[in-house]
């Protein structure tokens, strides 16, 4: 006999224009604990309620249209079976995903996701200086291919948009599939706008990256987005210097820390936001000097820096040897 789970669902449920607000609506039945949450969603379709929209193709973690949140965490419904979700939290809560309107239940407008896609040229810019030689075979090396061996695995599910805080604080940011997706582009040999493409996507593009890797860990392909947004950063720095106010607050804080071993907030503060910054922002630095005299002071040097500045040496030296 098959081993079953009785399984509680709570799903969202929508219709803008038509719902006064959104609702969650409880279905339950037994079901398989290795069943996808898409099968189950399936089955409440099929069984329950004909009007429950979702969206889904491959049913294999392929085409990446039944991205979701469930039990809070972005991800594909097809790729998530329902007995560790029950076990963990004892319900399987459904939502449509984060940082796109809701166009119907579990499905959303996609266009923010696909423009901010655009803004990037997601395509190959020749360089002409080095034109593809024609019928050969490619002309990369194995070695420059590596360098963005996983992006090309993103297949668009839009999970990590969906997780993405700084997406949802400034709607400027172009979001984690985007930026792995520049990645690619940057450090292909065969580009010819790798500067121009940096130049474009700053400032504010990169750097309102908070480095919270939700959108590595909702990422059902490993493309590992936040990692490729911590090489573009290194890249931009490179290609512009240290020019803004994202930039200026990386290189203090890793300067800061090579000093002391403990950070020194007040001179970060000053080294980020410039003097003109510094002076614009001088009511609220008086309000936090009140709750925290101990900012005006440098901290003491921390015993064992001698180690953290190996650990600096270490990062230097395997960065020098590629
Ligand atoms: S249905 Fe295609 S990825 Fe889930």
């Amino acid at each position: 006999m098959v081993e079953t789970v009785h399984a509680t669902f709570q799903v969202y449920r929508f219709t803008p224009g038509v719902d006064s607000s959104p609702r969650y609506v409880s279905y339950e039945f037994d079901l398989p604990p290795h069943t996808p949450v898409l099968s189950a969603l399936l089955k409440i379709r099929q069984e329950i309620d004909p009007t429950l929209a979702m969206r889904y193709s491959c049913r294999s973690s392929i085409c990446g249209s039944c991205a979701m949140v469930i039990n809070s965490k972005s991800r594909l419904a097809c790729q998530t079976q329902i007995g560790p979700e029950l076990a963990r939290h004892g319900r399987i809560v459904i939502d449509p995903m984060r940082n796109q309107p809701v166009a119907r239940d579990l499905i959303v407008d996609q266009k923010p996701f696909w423009h901010d896609y655009e803004r990037i040229d997601p395509h190959l810019i020749a360089d002409p200086a080095h034109p593809m030689p024609e019928g050969q075979p490619n002309p990369m090396t194995p070695e420059q291919v590596d360098r963005f061996y996983e992006t090309p695995r993103c297949i668009a599910c839009g999970a990590c948009y969906s997780a993405c805080p700084a997406k949802e604080a400034d709607p400027e940011f172009p979001g984690p599939m985007a930026l792995a997706k520049l990645y690619r582009f940057v450090v292909d040999p065969r580009d010819g706008a790798t500067r121009e493409r940096l130049l474009k996507i700053q400032p504010g593009g990169l750097w309102t990256c908070l480095r919270c890797h939700l959108c590595t860990a909702a990422c059902p392909k490993d493309v590992r987005p936040s990692e490729r947004i911590r090489d573009l950063k290194e890249l931009a720095i490179a290609a512009q210097g240290v020019t803004e106010a994202g930039s200026r607050h990386a290189v203090a804080f890793k300067e800061n820390i090579y000093e002391r071993g403990l950070l020194n907030e007040g001179k970060l503060a000053r080294q980020t936001l410039g003097l003109a910054g510094t002076a614009a922002q001088l009511p609220q630095a008086m309000r936090i000097l009140r709750k925290k005299p101990e900012l005006l002071k440098s901290p003491p040097k921390i015993e064992g820096l001698a180690e953290v500045r190996k650990i600096y040496e270490m990062l230097e030296d395997e960065e020098r040897s590629g």
